[in-house]
């Protein structure tokens, strides 16, 4: 059931059927939830992350087409693996949704370790760009052909200072021009959108709400946190046909936060 309360849909929506997509990150969390929504909308979707296990404990909750593939989003050969598994298993590539993110550090600017910089701006950008470029050369993907699509995972820490997460919002505020500077390039032939949520909940927020959930959801107008399905929600919007007319896009997912002040 919805969050709001609403009745499932009777039938649910099969956007996705005859479509393959890569989902980076995506052992647990939202990920995870967006490799479910595509999958059960009937996409073949092989995911992605570190550690072995919890990948293929994710993969079994994903029906029988779906593959995984362990490996760093910012490593060169694990990308080469994947899609060279895309290109047997599936035979091309209609969507890619750049989810892997890192933020290993907190405190102030003034005394960031540029070496955590680096690490983070490797993963979450040039990651996010290389992926992108990637299947885009993979002549055996046909991604461009296919008219596929990039859903990249931003945060609205890359709109609004978030004092704490500075670097974490310097590399998502990247990943929001990122977005909007491809898809122009890309344009007309691949959109490219991207999500920017608030607080989720996930292991990876699990420091900014665990243990007073109630007192930091009270800041939000909708009254509760995010849950990944509320992401994967509009992920797959951004993914599907649905979207069609839309590329370059950042669409805020925080329960109303920011408009109510907010952040920052
Ligand atoms: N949760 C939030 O409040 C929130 C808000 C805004 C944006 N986001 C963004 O949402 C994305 C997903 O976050 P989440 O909250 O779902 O986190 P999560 O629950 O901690 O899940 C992260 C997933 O990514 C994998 N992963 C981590 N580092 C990786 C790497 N270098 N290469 C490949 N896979 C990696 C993890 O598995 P392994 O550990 O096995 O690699 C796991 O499957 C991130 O980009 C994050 O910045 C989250």
């Amino acid at each position: 059931m919805p969050h709001d309360g609403t009745p499932a849909p009777q039938h649910p929506a099969r956007r996705f059927l005859g479509r393959n997509a890569v989902v980076t990150g995506a052992s647990r969390g939202i990920g995870l939830a967006v490799a479910q929504r595509l999958a059960s909308e009937g996409a073949r979707v092989l995911i992605t992350a570190r550690k072995q296990e919890p990948l293929d404990a994710a993969l079994a909750t994903l029906g029988g087409d779906a593959l995984a593939v362990a490996g760093h989003a910012d490593d060169p050969d694990h990308r080469a693996e994947v899609l060279a598994a895309v290109e047997h298993h599936f035979g091309g590539l209609d969507i890619l949704v750049n989810n892997a993110g890192i933020n290993p550090v907190y405190g102030p600017l003034e005394t960031a370790d540029l070496d955590a910089a680096r690490k983070i701006l490797e993963v979450n950008v040039l990651g996010t760009l290389a992926w992108t470029q990637a299947v885009l050369a993979h002549s055996g993907l046909q991604f461009r052909e296919r008219r596929g699509n990039v859903v990249n995972v931003g945060s609205v820490s890359g709109d609004v200072p978030a004092p704490g997460l500075g670097l974490y919002g310097v590399s998502k505020a990247a990943v929001a021009h990122l977005t909007r500077t491809l898809s122009v390039e890309l344009a007309p032939d691949i959109r490219v959108n991207a999500v920017a949520p608030a607080v989720v909940k996930t292991r990876f927020a699990g420091a900014l709400y665990e243990g007073r959930e109630a007192e930091v959801a009270a800041s939000y107008p909708l009254g509760r946190l995010g849950e990944p399905d509320d992401v994967a929600s509009a992920v797959a919007y951004l993914a599907s046909a649905d979207a069609s007319w839309v590329t370059g896009q950042v669409l805020t997912l925080d329960g109303g936060l920011r408009n109510a002040g907010g952040l920052g």
